[in-house]
């Protein structure tokens, strides 16, 4: 968790060294939704990425991104109950491309969205620790976005569930 602040800290004063490289975003996607296969399987949950662009190759950190999604879908997962879906799709328009991480989950309260990208902010304060994670996630994946010169946005629906939305340079 320190190399997580530590890491926040330099994404949010600009100054974080990342590895760029074209990454082909399909493969990624599906690597990452692999090693979630058991989860979403085991809660009964359908965790879809269908219709990837398959030559969608922005020049990213790698590491850093795997990192975001892992959070999001993590996320989606955790809180989305069984019977319920989580989808990341991909699009390119022109030079930026478009991810969205949708699930059919609890969604989020109108008065704690502004919050969620804030360091340690937990929305459910009565999930224990252990349950669920340092409540720094969020602030990180913020942060690596915006490191690559793109934007993170959420929105969501109580009852319905939620969505994020990165949008980032192909450079
Ligand atoms: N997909 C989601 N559905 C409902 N709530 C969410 C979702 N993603 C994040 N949240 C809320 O935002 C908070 C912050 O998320 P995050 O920064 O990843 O912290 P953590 O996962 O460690 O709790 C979570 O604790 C949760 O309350
Ligand atoms: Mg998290």
């Amino acid at each position: 968790m320190v190399k997580d602040l530590q890491q926040l800290s330099l994404a949010e004063a600009g100054k974080l060294k990342l590895n760029l490289s074209p990454v082909n975003l399909n493969e990624l996607i599906d690597k990452v939704c692999h090693n979630f296969k058991w989860l979403a399987e085991e809660k009964g949950i359908m965790l879809h990425h269908d219709h990837i662009p398959n030559n969608c190759s922005p020049r990213i950190d790698a590491d850093r991104m795997t990192q975001v999604f892992v959070n999001l879908i993590g996320n989606a997962l955790r809180h989305t109950p069984s019977g319920g879906k989580v989808e990341v799709s991909v699009q390119q328009q022109g030079d930026l491309v478009l991810i969205r991480v949708a699930d059919t989950g609890p969604g989020i309260p109108a008065e704690k969205l502004p919050h969620i990208f804030d360091r340690f902010y937990k929305a459910d304060a009565s999930r224990s620790r252990s349950e669920s994670g340092t409540g720094l996630g969020l602030s990180i994946a913020k942060g690596y976005i915006e490191a690559h010169g793109g934007v993170i946005t959420v929105e969501s629906q109580v009852g319905r569930g939620t969505v994020f939305l990165i949008t980032i340079p192909v450079k």
